[in-house]
């Protein structure tokens, strides 16, 4: 049995924790910390089985029983609770990204550096079954050679001007995981950026000195093309789709809807919109990527998503941003690490 702690009582240390007890056989959270632990978000830890429940995270650092932790806490936490986890033995599971700075990302590697402990990147929409089918079918060589990857990504409603202030703009915060999904789905890294981008959903978003809609073309270090095209907003709902398009044909797939239900009528044809948002359409991707996790605690196997899956992203962000600033395509070897 895996024994977890828990750093960060929010939204995706909520669904961590629920989804370990619930869904995960091999596993058990012993203890959550949060520093604005309230007693409803300690009676929510309790009603779970939790049996610590902290404002200190070092409460969970220095128990021995713990194996490993899920770094949950907000985004300018994750880089230096890593290097004391890591300092205290635990195997860390860290949310995306690892750090906007790339400097903490180093020193995080630095600290996992000879020690055999694993250390996996919450890149979750890796486990999603769509993207899982696409990547299977790529790598089998059903599609042969990849040639183009296209991911539409798009969020159902634009975040609150305070969220986006600290979120570090919409490459580090949303794009962050479909540069991930295109290294995924692609089998290769990135050589090259050009990202154009727009202001069309709010314009108080300008104001903040960010973007709400963005197109990205990248050339791949494997010769093959890749775009993606964001929005803040989508007024009919997530829309989460890939294909990949190669020289023996090409995989796709659509929105998970809540059923498959299509209306035909006089007036004319129906169907669902998509799955909300992504509480809705990857809440099993999360249970999937921590419990692989768990299964390399115990010595079964590698962590699927590894540090450096979690620096290239970030990495790929830093240059799409040099690239909207200065208005010209950016080679991934112009951003110093
Ligand atoms: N993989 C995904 O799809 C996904 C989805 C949502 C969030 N995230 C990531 O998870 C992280 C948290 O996001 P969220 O939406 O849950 O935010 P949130 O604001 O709901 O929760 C963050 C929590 O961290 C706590 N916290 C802050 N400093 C702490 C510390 N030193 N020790 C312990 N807890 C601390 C805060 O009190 C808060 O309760 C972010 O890095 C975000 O990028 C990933």
């Amino acid at each position: 049995m895996v024994k977890l702690g828990i750093i960060g009582a929010g939204r995706i240390g909520k669904v961590h924790a629920e989804s370990i007890t619930f869904n995960i056989k091999n596993a058990e959270v012993l203890s959550i910390a949060d520093p604005f632990m309230s007693d409803e978000a300690a009676a929510w830890a309790r009603s779970l089985g939790i049996k610590n429940v902290s404002k200190d995270y070092h409460d969970i650092l220095n128990n021995p029983e713990i194996d490993g932790v899920l770094i949950c806490s907000s985004t300018n936490t994750h880089a230096d609770i890593a290097i004391e986890a890591i300092k205290a033995k635990k195997n860390v599971f860290c949310e995306k990204p690892i750090s906007q700075d790339l400097a903490k990302i180093k020193e995080v590697m630095e600290a996992l550096k000879g020690t055999d402990l694993k250390f996996q990147v919450g890149f979750n929409r890796r486990f999603d079954h769509n993207f899982e089918a696409v990547r299977e079918a790529v790598k089998a060589g059903k599609i042969g050679d990849v040639h183009v990857v296209k991911i539409t990504s798009r969020d159902p409603d634009a975040p609150s001007l305070d969220y986006v202030k600290v979120s570090g703009g919409i490459f580090l915060d949303m794009t962050i995981h479909d540069f991930d999904m295109v290294r995924y789905l692609s089998g290769s890294d990135v050589e090259e950026i050009y990202a154009s981008g727009a202001c069309l959903v709010n314009p108080a978003i300008a104001e903040c000195g960010d973007i709400d809609t963005a197109v990205i073309t990248m050339k791949l270090k494997n010769g093959a093309l890749a775009v993606i095209d964001n929005s803040r907003k989508a007024a009919y709902g997530y829309d989460q789709r890939a294909e990949v398009f190669g020289s023996k044909g090409q995989v796709a797939v659509t929105n998970d809807a809540p059923s498959t239900a299509v209306i035909s009528t006089e007036s004319g044809v129906t169907g669902e919109k998509p799955l909300y948002f992504f509480l809705e359409r990857y809440m099993a991707s999360f249970s999937k990527e921590v419990s692989m996790f768990c299964d390399a605690c115990e010595g079964k196997g590698e962590v699927p998503v590894d540090i450096n899956d979690g620096l290239q992203p970030v990495l790929i962000a830093k240059a799409a941003k040099k690239s909207l600033d200065e208005g010209r395509p950016v080679k991934l070897s112009e951003i110093v690490f």
